[in-house]
């Protein structure tokens, strides 16, 4: 699914940002504030996009794995609110969030001697594929048990690379300032 790319600027990478540090002396906080806010993964709307397949640039790609569970996390609870409020907008735009996360983490191929690819494709990949599938065919009942499933995923990998106390679990509660409602 590539419709809804999410608008932001190109991801600088860490190192891009602390090469930048010390000259950003004389720059304007902005610049800084920018800076950390892209480190942490925020996405930046601009109204431009990248562009699609060819000049597409993923916000996620070369963050570190940490960073990218945060992601994983966050984009992973507001799809599990869009199904709850089975809003299938909102539902094709997190999916892809999520596999845009996932894509980043496939490219990480080993973290602590964990091959994370391997793991991945034997935990978390095919229930996301079974999740979009769904959620392309809207079967709210469907997509809300294999969502259950997806978070499974997550918990497999956890497991299978020695962190078993990351335990994720569906949480229904809505902490953000949105509305996750099908706009009527
Ligand atoms: C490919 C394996 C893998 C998959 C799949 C995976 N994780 Fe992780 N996750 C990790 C590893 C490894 C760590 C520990 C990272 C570290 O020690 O720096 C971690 C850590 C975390 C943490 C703790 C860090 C934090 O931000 O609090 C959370 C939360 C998390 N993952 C959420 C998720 C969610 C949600 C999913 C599924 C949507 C998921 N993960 C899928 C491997 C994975």
């Amino acid at each position: 699914m590539k419709r809804h790319s999410p608008a932001v600027r190109p991801m600088p990478t860490f190192s891009s940002c602390q090469t930048r540090m010390p000259t950003a002396r004389s720059a304007p906080p902005l610049v800084l504030t920018l800076c950390l806010g892209l480190s942490l993964g925020v996405t930046w709307p601009t109204g431009a996009r990248a562009g699609d397949e060819g000049g597409h640039h993923s916000p996620f790609e070369g963050q570190p794995l940490l960073t990218l569970m945060h992601n994983m996390q966050y984009y992973g609870h507001k799809l599990g609110l869009a199904i709850d409020a089975g809003n299938r907008d909102l539902q094709g735009f997190y999916i892809h969030e999520v596999e845009e996360v996932i894509e980043a983490v496939s490219k990480i191929e080993s973290y602590d001697g964990i091959a994370i690819p391997t793991l991945l494709s034997s935990t978390l990949k095919p229930a996301f594929e079974a999740l979009e599938a769904a959620i392309e065919i809207g079967d709210q009942d469907k997509i809300s048990a294999r969502y259950d499933n997806l978070l499974e995923g997550c918990n497999g990998c956890h497991q299978g690379a020695n962190r078993p106390y990351i335990v994720i679990e569906r949480n229904h509660d809505n902490p953000y300032p949105q509305s996750f409602a099908v706009k009527p």
